[in-house]
């Protein structure tokens, strides 16, 4: 292998793991974000706003802010060292009340003296305190000599000590004299006007995104098979645009289904007519067994006619209404029962759904009867959360293997033929059942039963 070759390979092994590392960040990053639109949307305003302003404020202290403060704390310092070069330069004026006048006048500054050792332990430091640094700095910058502040004591007042030869010179200077105090001012108002902002921006939002709300609520029920009441477009644009054409494909589909059914019913009379036609013209004939064999096809003609249009006019029309499946449930055992056979059935959860009421017993009688059909025990058990509502058929037949249980919803697809030739469907039981499972929002998976043969699971959003 060539050296380019080699390169290469290290190459795209290196924008492998650097691409895979990126996407394993980008599901990271994605995790973290909030996942509603409203969350989402307040996010996009809020970063970019806390940013600008942090760094506004930021450059703002570290800037004037900081400056000031020392530059105003360096001149009280200053008519301090002025204060004590007098003091030490003057002797003469004994009781010093010519200084204090003159630092009380002038400098604004209340100055005393205190006997020797009048000097406390040093403090706590206050946390995040600009003045207290500055002034310490300040004053060991420009006055050597042992000094105490206290910038926390008094609100308006700032107290200093400092240690002379033979006394501690104490001095009280305003603490607007040292400080910039509007800093907290400015703050307060970056603060309160951001929160305006953002309590306006909330409020908008909201509005703009209700009508988003509503269409994603109204397309739900729809797919669930539900009535969308009084559902109007709203909002901005874009969002009317979503809306009318969502309204305009609900037209469509319903049109579609109507023109379905009616063409059904069309086709079903016309049918039915021609058998009972039939059905008449073998009345008259003289019994025999071709006659016989003849009148059993007419009827098992009409089952299977029957069975078909059941199967393709679905379940237009019904409209879904709370039900109760307990007791629905309860029907479909005692049918069972009537049929000679053992079953159970249980239920969990609240048990008002809201369902078509008919077609949802349809499909679950259609999952029984195929239970009985090839079983002799069978449990039937509703589950009902906060999501779902899950209703499980079991039996103990001999189940249907896992290739197959994909293909035996296609309608007309019988396994019977090779078992029982007599007593088969039309093959449409579970085509059907799972066209009713599927107009609610929901689905029909089988599996293994713990009873042996087959389970059928119905799940259905509440
Ligand atoms: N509980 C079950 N155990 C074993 N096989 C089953 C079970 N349910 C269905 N099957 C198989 O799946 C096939 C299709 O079932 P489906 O209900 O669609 O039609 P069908 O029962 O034959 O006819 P229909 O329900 O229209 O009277 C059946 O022919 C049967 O072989
Ligand atoms: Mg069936």
């Amino acid at each position: 292998m060539s050296t380019f070759d080699t390169g290469m390979t290290v190459l795209r092994s290196a924008s492998e793991r650097m691409s895979a590392a990126n996407r394993v960040m980008g599901r990271r990053f994605n995790e973290l974000m909030p996942k509603g639109l409203y969350a989402r949307a307040l996010l996009i305003m809020i970063v970019p706003m806390v940013i600008l302003q942090s760094v506004i404020a930021f450059v703002f202290m570290e800037r004037h802010w900081n400056t000031v403060t020392r530059r105003l704390s360096a001149v009280v310092v200053q008519d301090i060292a002025a204060l004590i070069d007098v003091y030490k330069t003057y002797p003469q004026d004994k009781d010093r009340t010519q200084i204090k006048a003159i630092a009380q006048q002038r400098l604004g500054l209340v100055v005393d003296f205190l006997p020797l050792g009048d000097m406390p332990p040093p403090g706590p430091k206050p946390f995040f305190s600009l003045l207290d640094q500055t002034l310490s700095v300040q004053i060991g910058r420009q006055i050597p000599r042992p000094f105490w502040i206290d910038t926390v004591g008094r609100s308006n007042l700032v107290e200093i000590r400092i240690q002379l030869d033979d006394t501690v010179m104490r001095v009280f200077a305003q603490r607007s004299a040292a400080y910039a105090s509007n800093s907290e001012i400015f703050l307060f108002w970056m603060v309160g006007t951001s929160s305006i902002l953002l309590i306006v921006a909330i409020l908008f939002l909201r509005n703009q995104i209700r009508p988003i709300l509503k269409l994603a609520d109204a397309a739900e029920s729809f797919g669930k098979g539900r009535e969308v009441p009084n559902f109007r477009p709203r909002g901005a644009r874009e969002v009317r645009r979503a809306a009318n054409s969502f309204i305009e494909m609900k037209a469509r589909i319903e049109r579609a289904m109507e023109q379905r059914t009616a063409m059904l019913a069309g086709v079903s009379h016309d049918l039915r007519t021609i058998l009972t036609r039939f059905k008449l013209e073998l009345a008259l004939l003289e019994d025999g067994p071709e006659v016989e064999g003849m009148r059993k096809d007419i009827d098992e003609m009409q089952a299977m006619l029957e069975a078909y249009l059941a199967f393709a006019r679905g379940d237009s029309g019904e409209p879904a209404q709370p039900t109760d499946m307990s007791s629905a449930l309860e029907e479909l055992r005692s049918d069972a029962e009537r049929h000679g056979h053992k079953a159970t059935v249980t239920f969990h959860g609240l048990p008002i759904v809201t369902v078509k009421p008919a077609a949802f017993k349809r499909c679950l009688a259609n999952l029984v009867s195929n239970a009985a059909r090839h079983g002799n025990d069978i449990a039937i058990t509703g589950h009902r959360d906060h999501r779902y509502l899950t209703v499980t058929v079991d039996d103990d037949g001999p189940g249907i293997p896992m290739a197959m249980r994909e293909e035996v919803f296609k309608p007309f697809l019988r396994l019977d033929d090779a078992r029982n030739q007599d007593e088969g469907g039309t093959g449409l039981g579970l085509a059907i059942a799972r066209d009713i499972a599927r107009s609610h929002g929901g689905d029909i998976t089988l599996a293994d039963s713990p009873m042996g043969g087959l389970r059928a699971v119905v799940r259905v959003p509440v």
